[in-house]
């Protein structure tokens, strides 16, 4: 059917509405609807009303529409309807707001209020349609509430991971001034070898000068015995005298050697525990390493062999190259040679352009792919169990790459013995430039 049609026939077909149509509309709305004079007292009060307010009609109308109201729109409901009477200016009329309703038991709701205005005989009348909101606000309270919960834990927990944060960042902290201090304490145990090693080297000559001291007194007291006799000629002298000598020859020398070793042990020693740059000569400060490392290849059937060229003066931090080398060969001991009897170690030095480099190998059990990756990683260690502190290749590294401003690489298959190729410039730079150039 056709639409203007449509509306053409429900206009003709709906007689004007009478009262008892009226009636029923007013009864099956679902909205409130009350209406009230001038003098605020309510004439009519509909079954939805009833429902809403919990009061019958009858209990309704004839008394003034305050005693649906609250606390404080009850009080100055009177005022703002006669304001509104006298000016015309009004707050709910025509507008429609959301307020608060008392239902007969006491309860308070919110409801929405439209007021509309109509006239009567002259006299105004107010319509009011009232519509219980308490489902509506109760859902959005709940949700508010949701929110709020949700806000509330969303900050716990950044706060939560705020924390965890902080307390990661400490211990990160203090893993650092461990890993620190291990590095010290690991240098440290690096001079303590070295100090074995003195201690170790300088016996020799020192045991020499006393064999011979000892023997010089042995002599000497035959001669006081003889010079007791009164039966000395100048011929029985003789002996004595070549022999005191020689003696005195001998102890001099192996005195001088161990002098001479106390002054470059301190000086390997300054080195390890300083870092200062000087001038040095590579062969003679490495000759000094070895001495220091020579007695733990004492009772192995392990060699190591050095090819330096004489002559090659170095500018930079002695103290490094000790520590490293003594590091590798350290390792190489422990690790490479594990279980073997005869391990060779070559230390191959050469010059080219003003770089030295460094090719250190053992013929060892060389190391798997993993362990070759990780070498360099602190505390990575195979030897966890055996007390490895997995610092040494790290302090190596460091102090190739820092203190040498050098590189280094290793080779090493299972097997196969491991070799590093260490190269490094023959004069350092200053350490603040050496930092400041990308590598
Ligand atoms: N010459 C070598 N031969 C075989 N394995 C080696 C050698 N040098 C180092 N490694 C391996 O590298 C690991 C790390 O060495 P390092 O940092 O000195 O720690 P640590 O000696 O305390 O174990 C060792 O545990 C070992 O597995
Ligand atoms: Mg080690």
């Amino acid at each position: 059917m056709d639409r203007e049609a449509d509306k053409h026939h429900a206009a003709a077909a709906a007689p004007h509405p009478d009262a008892a149509y009226l009636r029923a509309v007013l009864d099956n709305v679902l909205d409130g609807i009350i209406s009230i004079d001038e003098a605020r007292i309510v004439r009519t009060f509909n079954p939805a009303a009833e429902r809403i307010f919990g009061y019958t009609a009858g209990e309704v109308i004839g008394q003034n529409v305050k005693m649906l109201m609250p606390e404080p729109y009850r009080r100055r409901h009177d005022r703002y309807v006669g304001n509104y009477l006298r000016t015309g200016r009004a707050r709910i009329i025509g507008i429609g707001r959301e307020v608060r309703g008392r239902r007969k038991c006491g309860q308070e709701f919110p409801m929405d209020l439209a007021v509309s205005e109509m006239r009567v005989a002259g006299k105004r009348q107010f319509i009011g349609i009232v519509r219980d909101i308490s489902d509506r606000k109760h859902a959005e309270d709940e949700l508010r509430r949701l929110n709020d919960e949700l806000e509330q834990r969303v900050r716990d927990r950044t706060a939560q991971l705020h924390a965890s944060y902080q307390a990661l960042q400490q211990s990160l902290a203090d893993l650092r001034r461990t890993q620190d201090q291990l590095v010290q304490t690991e240098k440290m145990a690096a001079l303590g070898e070295l100090v074995s090693g003195v201690a170790h080297e300088i016996n020799t000559p020192v045991g020499i000068c006393v064999t011979a001291a000892s023997w010089m007194q042995l002599k000497l007291e035959a001669l006081v015995e003889r010079l007791g006799d009164g039966r000395l000629e100048a011929e029985a002298l003789r002996p004595y005298v070549s022999a005191m000598q020689e003696a005195a020859a001998s102890i001099m020398t192996n005195l001088a050697r161990a002098a001479d070793l106390v002054k470059s042990f301190k000086q390997v020693a300054v080195d390890q525990a300083t870092e200062d740059r000087r001038r040095f000569d590579l062969k003679d400060y490495m000759d000094m390493v070895l001495v220091s490392l020579r007695p733990k290849f004492k009772r192995t059937g392990h060699r190591l062999e050095m090819d330096c060229p004489e002559g090659l003066t170095l500018v930079g931090d002695p103290g490094a190259i000790s520590q490293i080398i003594t590091n590798l060969v350290v390792n190489s001991l422990l690790h490479g040679f594990e279980g073997l009897e005869q391990g060779r170690i070559r230390l191959a030095v050469s010059v080219a352009h003003d770089r030295v480099e460094m090719r250190y190998s053992d013929n060892g059990r060389g190391m798997s792919a993993e362990t070759l990756r990780k070498i360099y990683d602190p505390f990575f260690t195979t030897r966890r169990d055996q007390g490895g502190s997995g610092l040494g290749m790290h302090i190596v590294y460091h102090l190739v790459v820092r203190r040498l401003n050098g590189r280094i690489d290793c080779e090493s298959a299972p097997g196969k013995g491991t070799a590093f190729t260490i190269a490094f410039p023959r004069e350092a730079r200053s350490k603040e430039m050496a930092d400041d150039t990308p590598a």
